[in-house]
């Protein structure tokens, strides 16, 4: 019968795979529970009404990419991102009692049906660090440099952070107008994927690789040249911070994110050796009117998410140590087994690391297993009592029984 195989764009995590995943999971905890982040893990699928309203019915993520399934009279959606299910949750607990703004951060998996490829999966892991509930410039500051300093610690190598603001979806909407008009006026050049969207996103023209739409792109309006008063004012405050933590950045007044629900800043960190389509470590930006969308009151947020995929790709990858082993537990015959099982069971109820031999192996057999294994000691009970071997000196010695845990604290 042929072989099952794990799903297209999935894939198994395992060894140094796991242990390098470990690491991006201490570190984002070390970065973000210093900061004040708690936190949450929220469930993998959601009422798919949510990311409709919440990621916006106009995306890519939304239209084409989530996984939904018909339940009853329901439906539900494996999530394609965590900043909604956050916002969710923050209202389902009544987070808005609590001091304000709220900080959580998660490591989950999520699910979009997008063309498997390098750095692209249909499920995959993100590191996400959401603020709920201050508008202040200074949580934008200090969530940016949050996912540098994560970056910085994983050794992602050179990055470029890109930053931009959209303001408000009411200076957005006469600004959306105005591109609209520019699109139209320059239809015969445009893809006809943009053409066709142009009353539904035409923000997106800016992220589109057809050379005719870039060509008509470079001479579009810029939504930074329209923004109000006090959008440009909130900008200046959070770029004006950055600059004084002497965080490098540049603003691309042609930024666009793939999610509705941005307002203000929004930012993006890119790596410089990772391959254009799968640069994108991580990314986020405010969404001052999402809480709203989903049925709250009015609640600006900030936050990002990283990709564990691609930040592991561009990681070098470090040497990891294997799990420490103190004791090996081989026996000489098959009578000794239990005894030798009741003393790796022991060990390891006292704390020490401990393995019994479990494969059937000839003595010989299992001392060169407890080699391979990187055991400090092997107990081998044999007909004469026990002796303890010392891995690392070689030295060996017959021991009572009942000591064998007094002698691997206290050496041989
Ligand atoms: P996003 O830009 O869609 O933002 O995803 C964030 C990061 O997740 C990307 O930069 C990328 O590293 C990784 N990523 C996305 N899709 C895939 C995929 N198919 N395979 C592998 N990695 C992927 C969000 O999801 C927002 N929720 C971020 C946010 C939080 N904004 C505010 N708060």
């Amino acid at each position: 019968m042929a072989r099952i195989q794990a799903p297209r764009g999935t894939y198994d995590v395992l060894g140094d795979m796991a242990l390098a995943r470990e690491r991006v999971e201490r570190e984002a905890a070390a970065v973000l529970v210093r900061a004040g982040y708690a936190r949450i893990e929220t469930p993998t699928f959601e009422a798919t009404e949510l990311f409709a309203r919440g990621v916006g019915e106009a995306t890519d993520v939304v239209q084409k990419e989530m996984y939904t399934l018909e339940e009853g009279d329901g439906s539900i959606t494996l999530r394609p991102e965590g900043t909604a299910p956050v916002c969710r949750a923050y209202l389902e607990h009544g987070m808005h009692k609590l001091p304000q703004p709220v900080k959580l951060w998660y490591l989950s998996s999520f699910f979009r049906r997008e063309r498997p490829q390098a750095g692209r999966y249909r499920q995959f892991w993100q590191v996400g660090a959401e603020a709920i509930g201050s508008d202040d410039p200074a949580v934008d500051a200090e969530s940016i440099l949050l996912l540098g300093e994560l970056l910085e610690r994983l050794g992602t190598g050179a990055v470029r952070l890109v930053i931009a603001s959209l303001g408000s979806p009411e200076a957005r909407a006469d600004y959306r107008e105005e591109l609209k008009a520019h699109l139209r006026a320059h239809e015969d050049e445009l893809s006809e994927e943009v053409r066709d969207r142009i009353d539904l996103n035409p923000l997106r023209a800016f992220d589109a690789k057809h050379p005719g739409t870039q060509r008509v792109m470079e001479r579009a309006p810029r939504l930074l040249d329209r923004l109000p008063a006090e959008d440009l004012e909130h900008f200046a405050a959070v770029r004006g911070m950055l600059d004084d933590a002497g965080l490098a950045y540049e603003v691309d007044t042609t930024l666009v994110r793939g999610l509705d629900y941005y307002t203000r800043t929004l930012f993006e960190y890119q790596s410089s050796t990772l391959e254009a389509a799968q640069n994108t470590l991580g990314g986020g930006g405010r969404y001052d009117r999402l809480v709203e969308q989903i049925g709250g009151p009015a609640t600006p947020g900030m936050g990002w998410a990283a990709g564990v995929e691609r930040m592991l790709m561009a990681a070098p990858p470090q040497p990891v140590a294997p799990p420490p082993l103190e004791l090996y537990v081989a026996y000489a015959k098959p009578e000794l087994r239990s005894a030798a099982f009741l003393l790796a069971a022991d060990a390891r109820r006292a704390g020490h690391p401990a393995r019994l031999e479990l494969g059937g192996r000839s003595l010989k057999g299992q001392l060169k297993q407890a080699d391979r294994a990187g055991a400090r000691y092997v107990a081998i009970l044999g007909d004469e009592g026990t002796s303890l071997k010392d891995m690392e000196t070689g030295e060996q010695k017959t021991v009572e029984s009942g000591t064998v845990m007094h002698h691997i604290t206290q050496g041989l």
